[in-house]
């Protein structure tokens, strides 16, 4: 069976990236595809500094063996000056090993409509700094597209729902191929 592990970057107390994962996350469940969310406000996160993971703490070393041993990945990004936001650019340097030639999916939240191509940013450091391959299509959000804690939009639930069969079907092919 494949695993999934949802990471999300925003610190945000009443953070929107956290909802459009979470949403991702019940898409997962119906499916019967095993996930896992990290959720950046609950870990102790040390700045990246290249020691070697063994020096940095306990929290950190747990969230390096899920992320090992997960095949694939979804990202939940909130966009930060047409950019990833810091403490997720963080996160993925600390742990780029453990997610080394394995597949992602992208859903981001932003303030506005015009920064869509930021979410290329995420894609070029997963493959530049891990191989990390990303799926199509990206799910891109903003608060029009919520009522509360719920995600409403039809076409964002739709991007999702596409965005996580492509992942599912490459990680079981890639199963498939190392088997
Ligand atoms: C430092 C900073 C930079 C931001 N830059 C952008 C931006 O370039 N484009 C945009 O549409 N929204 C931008 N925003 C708005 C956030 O994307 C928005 O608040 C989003 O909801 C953040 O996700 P969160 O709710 O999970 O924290 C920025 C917000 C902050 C705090």
């Amino acid at each position: 069976m494949v695993k999934i592990i949802l990471i999300q970057g925003s610190l945000n107390p009443d953070s929107h990236t956290a909802k459009l994962l979470a949403a991702t996350a019940r898409e997962l469940d119906k499916r019967g595809v095993g996930n896992e969310t990290i959720d950046l406000r609950d870990l102790e996160m040390q700045f990246c500094d290249s020691r070697p993971l063994r020096e940095y703490n306990e929290s950190t070393q747990t969230v390096h063996k899920k992320l090992a041993d997960a095949q694939g990945f979804v990202f939940g990004m909130p966009v930060y000056c047409y950019s990833v936001s810091g403490p997720l650019k963080n996160f993925i340097d600390i742990h780029s090993s453990a997610m080394e030639k394995k597949w992602a999916g992208i859903v981001a939240q932003a303030g506005g409509k015009s920064s869509y191509m930021s979410l290329g940013d995420l894609a070029q450091i997963l493959a530049f700094e891990s191989h990390v391959t990303t799926v199509q299509p990206h799910v891109y959000t903003t608060y029009a597209d919520y009522d509360g804690d719920e995600l409403t939009s039809e076409k964002a639930r739709a991007k999702i729902q596409e965005m996580l069969d492509k992942l599912v079907a490459c990680l079981h092919a890639a199963k498939e191929e190392n088997a």
